[in-house]
């Protein structure tokens, strides 16, 4: 593999310079020269130097598959050290853009919440069309990427709540029946984890009846319940109605806007296991295609047909749900875009409350980037993306939560689409990091949010064995969660 060096001479904006370099040149293992030596024998090397004269002046050169860039910047008068972080990732940009041909849709802003910014802009006065034309300048998002951070933001601001009272409470159960190949989150087969799900399920309990004493001591407000995986529909029906029966004994939903089951995966979902997500009012449930297409649900390890997915669908909307999400995912092995666009009219034929447009994250090698092959993904991908940002709005999908993944190709993001007054709460807060959410359950983090806006995590054990077998250290870690919310 192709080495890089990225060598820094009179400032100390590593992180930034790396992120920026990163956009156009992920998942690479960047070695770093702080002394602004050159190291021998490495042909890939990007120099960031910023020189104290009179004026300041700004210098990148880089070396890049046998090309050269090398541009400076003076800046007249004393420069914030934040001015000259910015001038110094700009050229930087500007150097990787001229050299790779590639314009990144999302810029030069290398944050995981375009949305954020757009929020922070509206409370320092800004209306949406400054916010727009603002970020857009500073950052050069393209017009279609500016618009959509704009629409989600919009949508947002009407729904974050404004009370450090006001929580979220997530659950983990995290196993499935058998691990897709895509898949990027921590979760359990079930034929490595089968044996610990009883007693997996009775530390969770535990744990849930320790949060409603919690949020009871604290006049903590539950405003979402999120049961997340994983799949929350791989345990039993009657494990399921345990753990959602312990919530509502101990924890008080008087204040919930919403309860929701991810239940996903079509071939874990029965009427047995909908008429406990029913019975115990949860109001929102999840039945994710990725794909409608048989041969591509093949390809990625899903082990169930379309078929399947329209029937868990059909079966839930006769028992009376009437807010349903349906993931996608933009970028599978063997997709086209043919097939995504037949997997999106045929979910928005079958009319879901919501529908989320993941774009697939995978981590690629430096030298793969700049392949023919590589570029043509990014671009189908990007298609694939922008019919789902251009098809949903006219069917009264509205985007209102957006994060993108950091180190991936393209940078792309995931979009949340959802009818009026169907917008996931929790899914907002998880991005918006404003608001506390507790989290019970292997793997689960609990974030409280302090009145300077200040971010506290406490993380539960990541595997279900020590979640299981370190559950009296796990309790321990409740003090520190109680010491934080004492100063709420
Ligand atoms: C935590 S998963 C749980 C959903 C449920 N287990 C299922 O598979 O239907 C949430 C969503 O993340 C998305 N996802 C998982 N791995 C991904 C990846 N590598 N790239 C993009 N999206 C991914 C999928 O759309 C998935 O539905
Ligand atoms: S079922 Fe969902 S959580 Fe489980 S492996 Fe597949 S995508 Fe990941």
């Amino acid at each position: 593999m192709e080495q890089y060096a990225l060598i820094f001479k009179g400032h100390s904006f590593g992180y930034e310079v790396q992120a920026t370099a990163k956009i156009f040149i992920p998942s690479v293992r960047f070695i770093l020269c702080e002394n602004g030596e050159i190291p021998p024998n490495i042909e890939n090397t990007i120099l960031t130097e910023i020189i104290h004269e009179n004026d300041t002046v700004v210098n990148v050169e880089i070396h890049l598959h046998g090309k050269f860039w090398k541009e400076s910047k003076s800046i007249s008068g004393a420069a914030a050290k934040n001015q000259l972080e910015f001038a110094l990732c700009s050229l930087l940009y500007e150097g990787l853009q001229d050299l790779t041909g590639y314009t990144p849709p999302w810029g030069l802003l290398t944050g995981i919440r375009p949305v954020r910014k757009v929020i922070q802009a509206f409370d320092n006065g800004l209306t949406p069309e400054q916010a727009f034309q603002t970020l857009q300048h500073q950052y050069r998002i393209s017009d279609k990427k500016m618009k959509l951070a704009l629409e989600t933001a919009l949508i947002q601001k009407d729904i974050l709540p404004h009370s450090p009272q006001e929580i979220g409470l997530y659950i983990s159960i995290p196993f499935c029946p058998t691990r897709c190949n895509y898949c990027s989150f921590v979760s359990h087969s079930m034929d490595s984890a089968y044996q610990l799900i009883p007693e997996y399920v009775d530390k969770l309990c535990q744990e849930i009846a320790i949060f409603g004493r919690i949020i009871e001591k604290y006049h903590l407000l539950v405003q979402s319940v999120y049961i997340g995986g994983g799949t929350p529909t791989s345990v039993t029906a009657e494990q399921l109605d345990t753990i959602m029966q312990t919530i509502s004994e101990h924890i008080d939903l008087g204040h919930a806007r919403e309860y929701t089951v991810e239940a996903g995966r079509a071939d874990t979902i029965t009427k047995e296991k909908l008429q406990v997500i029913h019975d115990r009012k949860a109001d929102r449930i999840s039945v994710n295609p990725q794909t409608l297409q048989d041969s591509v649900l093949q390809a990625i390890g899903r082990r169930h047909t379309a078929q399947q997915v329209l029937d868990a669908f059909a079966l839930a909307r006769e028992m009376g749900f009437d807010n349903i999400n349906m993931d996608l995912i933009a970028g599978l092995s063997t997709d086209t875009f043919e097939g995504f666009s037949d997997t999106l009219h045929k979910v928005m034929n079958l009319n879901p409350e919501s529908i989320t447009v993941h774009t697939l994250t995978v981590k690629r090698s430096a030298d793969l980037y700049h392949s023919d092959e590589i570029r043509t993904q990014i671009s189908e991908v990007e298609k694939m993306a922008e019919l789902s940002a251009n098809l949903l709005p006219h069917g009264g999908w509205m985007p209102y939560y957006l994060y993108r993944q950091k180190n991936t190709i393209g940078n792309l993001e995931n979009v949340g689409y959802a009818k009026a007054g169907k917008e996931n709460l929790y899914n907002i807060l998880i991005m918006d990091e404003t608001q506390t959410i507790l989290g019970a359950g292997c793997g689960a983090s609990t974030k409280i949010i302090d009145r300077d806006g200040d971010i506290h995590r406490v993380m539960n054990y990541k595997f279900p064995f020590e979640y299981i077998s370190r559950f009296e250290q796990l309790m321990q870690k409740k003090i520190q969660i109680e010491e934080e919310l004492e100063k709420l």
